[in-house]
């Protein structure tokens, strides 16, 4: 089946991409590259487009009025940055989701996956969350997420789409066969600080935050193998009317989480990339970032339960396809 995947040239869109095409999937990519890299495209159905550009969609359903299903990962999604560029992160994720959904629906794709994330969640005590959870997003980039969800949700109420928000944990490594991974230089993620400071890029990997109330007292997240994120989509798609079946009771929005089920500190993934990586890497304990939070960890149930899937790669697994994938980044991708 043909899939539209926005974001498709980024780090999780281009995964998703590799694991829609294993599954004898055709993804159409519709990416901007404001950030995702033109390499990934290659060999791929790509339109190099943003997503607001109703003339630019209409073309792709007329290429392709085969498009059974869209997936939406086109976004701006650095944390900090959005605290000090809210007009634009709210324009890029929010005002022009709204044209993308309204356009997708009136083209007849009413079928949406979308990729929010859990930064939504409020801090709950004992760090797990479930997909009714309190909500408290705390920056400009996790209220995009949020009200981008609100929108798709209303949507579907109104407009007769169906919609399927799947609020990631911590995706972390890079595609198992090296088609693609992080492209970025200076990686806002965990991972690719580590990666970095191992590969000499930084002198040291800061431990932010050493007194939250965690097992350690370092922030707690629920990491998942973006290998593993990006299979769930390939089913959300090939399930989807499947899982409004399950759900029954004329729903036609849902929220799911994926993440692994278990929260794992800051550092005891230090530990981990260490155990990997075969030597200590030099590492310094800072204050909290602001807007940092202690953290959380998914509850996975919904996703075994409406999609039959769940995590299957292990941490150690990620963080070694993170270190394989800086090894050969560089040529794979060609930076000016
Ligand atoms: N990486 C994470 O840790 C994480 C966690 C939770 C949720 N998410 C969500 O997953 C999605 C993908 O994130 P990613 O890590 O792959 O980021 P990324 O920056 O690698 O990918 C985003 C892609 O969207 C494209 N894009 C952005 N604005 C666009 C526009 N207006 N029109 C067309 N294309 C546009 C970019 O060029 C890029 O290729 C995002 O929606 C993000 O919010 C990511």
């Amino acid at each position: 089946m043909k899939v539209l995947v926005t974001g498709g040239a980024g780090y999780i869109g281009s995964t998703i991409c590799s694991a829609l095409e294993d599954s004898g999937h055709t993804p159409i990519i519709l990416d901007n590259l404001v950030t995702g890299r033109v390499e990934f495209t290659r060999g791929r159905i790509f339109y190099q487009d943003d997503i607001a550009n109703v003339a630019g969609l209409e073309r792709i359903f007329q290429e392709h009025p085969d498009i059974v299903a869209a997936i939406h990962c086109a976004a701006l999604i650095i944390v900090p940055e959005s605290v000090e560029k809210p007009y634009e992160y709210y324009t890029e994720n929010v005002a022009k989701s709204l044209v993308l959904f309204r356009t997708l629906n009136r083209l007849g794709c009413n079928r949406v996956v979308f990729s929010s994330s859990a930064s939504v969640y409020d801090t709950v005590p004992g760090f797990m969350v479930r997909e009714d959870s309190p909500l408290r997003p705390g920056s400009p980039y996790a209220r995009t997420k949020y009200m981008m969800e609100m929108i798709l949700q209303d949507f579907c109420h109104a407009y007769g789409m169906k919609g399927i928000a799947l609020r990631y944990f911590n995706p972390i490594g890079a595609d198992p066969k090296m088609r693609s991974g992080l492209q970025v230089r200076n990686p806002s993620l965990v991972l690719g600080k580590l990666v970095n400071t191992a590969r000499g890029l930084q002198p040291a990997f800061e431990i932010t935050g050493t007194t939250w109330p965690t097992r350690d007292g370092t922030g707690i997240r629920d990491y998942i193998h973006v290998w593993d994120l990006a299979e769930a989509h390939v089913m959300a798609v090939e399930q989807f009317d499947q899982v409004f079946e399950r759900l029954g009771g004329g729903q036609s929005y849902v929220v799911i989480n994926l993440g692994t089920g278990r929260g794992v500190t800051v550092r005891e993934l230090v530990e981990a990339f260490e155990r990997v990586y075969g030597k200590p890497i030099n590492k310094v304990e800072k204050p909290p970032r602001p807007g940092d939070v202690a953290g959380a960890y998914a509850n996975a149930d919904t996703a075994l339960r409406l999609l039959g899937w769940k995590a299957k790669l292990s941490i150690e697994q990620a963080i070694a396809d993170a270190l394989k994938w800086a090894e050969i980044r560089d040529r794979v991708l060609h930076y000016e």
